[in-house]
């Protein structure tokens, strides 16, 4: 692998911690490198899976009623095909808690979900849930109970599985000869136009192009029939894959590591621009927030060098976050009520500006998506 960019030193992305816990931060550097046979953009080292999934995950994925709109479209647009197949059963992996699932027939639905703290709330609501990493040996023993499955659907997953060609051989294994998988993950393409490379993060330990999804199939004997662009977390792609050879030829840009340099030199400028910005604001308005204790957040602040010297605090809806710090840099996470103190925030959840420019119409937004600016 070649290595293209250098976020540097990088604590867990998601790690939020109380203020008084005083045991080590666990921290990485944090370095993206391309592929030339696969193509396939990956973090070089990434921390073990364990330390990121686990009885602790934080991550909601119902955190947002974007989401929730675009999980319960998807869960009908699968309930539709199964209706149109009877008997045919829908297996989710990375399940969550269950947003996506809760729209459909316990009867016929499997999750798999790594973190024991969301696969119990899905097992609670009815819903066969194994607490299991995604590879052939849980394929194989589902298939050994099951039979083949006719859809298999994966939201923002894939793409944290660091041993992938052995995912999508699972997924060879365990898919019906007519089925069909479906995967939606951030795309290359939209990062790489963005400039958001926030979206490489610790659970990111891919960031999947066009190019490297066919590449990586196509070794398997599975085959992408479409891709689908979706707004979803700042832009990502649906790939609707099955076993038959695709029946048009698959478009997409070819990615090369002379191109990777250039961008990952963008980034650097981004990096200098956001701070000029921010301390300019920060003169004139002489306070300023954050709306979103999120993952990518994280890599910006502890990429640019951003504390609560400049970042006061952060604002999110997550319970569960509120009353935290921020990994690494340690900006205090509190709850919405506190944003009427600012007129300016940074905007951490960037993917959700249209729903957080409705709730807070008065607040100037500072964004460095696609460009910095403020919104
Ligand atoms: P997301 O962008 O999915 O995070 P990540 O980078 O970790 O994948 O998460 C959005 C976060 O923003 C989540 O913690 C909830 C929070 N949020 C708000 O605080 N206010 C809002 O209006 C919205 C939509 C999200």
């Amino acid at each position: 692998m070649i290595p293209f960019l250098n976020l540097g030193r990088q604590p867990i992305a998601n790690g939020f911690r109380r203020s008084d816990d005083i045991s080590k931060e666990y921290f990485f550097d944090l370095i993206t490198g391309f592929d030339e046979k696969t193509k396939l953009v990956s973090i070089i080292n990434p921390p073990d899976k364990s330390v990121l999934f686990n009885e602790s995950y934080i991550y909601r994925s119902s955190g947002s009623s974007t989401m929730r709109a675009h999980f319960k479209k998807t869960a009908e647009d699968l309930k539709k095909k199964c209706e149109a197949h009877p008997g045919s059963k829908v297996l989710e992996i990375g399940s969550n808690d269950g947003v996506m699932v809760s729209h459909l027939d316990p009867r016929q639905t499997i999750c798999i979900e790594p973190c024991a703290n969301m696969a119990s709330i899905t097992r609670n609501m009815g819903y066969e849930t194994h607490c299991v990493f995604w590879n052939k040996d849980i394929a194989q023993a589902i298939l050994d109970v099951h039979g083949p499955i006719q859809y298999i659907y994966a939201a923002n997953c894939m793409c944290h599985i660091l041993e992938i060609q052995e995912a999508f051989e699972a997924i060879e294994l365990l898919l019906d000869k007519d089925g069909i998988f479906i995967f939606e993950d951030p795309s290359m393409e939209m990062m790489f136009q963005n400039t958001s490379y926030d979206q490489i993060y610790d659970e990111h330990a891919h960031i999947f192009s066009i190019e490297a999804i066919h590449t990586l199939l196509n070794n398997v004997g599975l085959y992408i029939q479409e891709v689908k662009p979706l707004e979803v977390h700042g832009g990502s792609n649906r790939f609707i894959v099955s076993k038959q050879k695709s029946r048009y030829p698959i478009l997409y840009h070819k990615f090369d590591i002379d191109q990777l340099k250039q961008w990952s030199l963008g980034v650097q400028r981004s990096k200098y621009q956001l701070l000029a910005t921010l301390y300019e604001v920060k003169k004139a308005a002489g306070r300023i927030a954050a709306i979103g204790a999120t993952s990518k957040s994280t890599v910006i602040y502890n990429y640019c060098g951003i504390d609560s010297n400049l970042i006061e605090f952060i604002s999110d809806t997550t319970l569960e976050k509120q009353g935290l710090v921020s990994p690494g840099k340690h900006i205090p996470v509190v709850s919405p009520d506190r944003l009427k103190e600012v007129d300016t925030a940074f905007l951490g959840a960037w993917n959700f500006s249209e729903e957080i420019k409705s709730k807070h119409p008065n607040i100037k937004l500072i964004t460095h998506v696609p460009r910095i600016r403020i919104i």
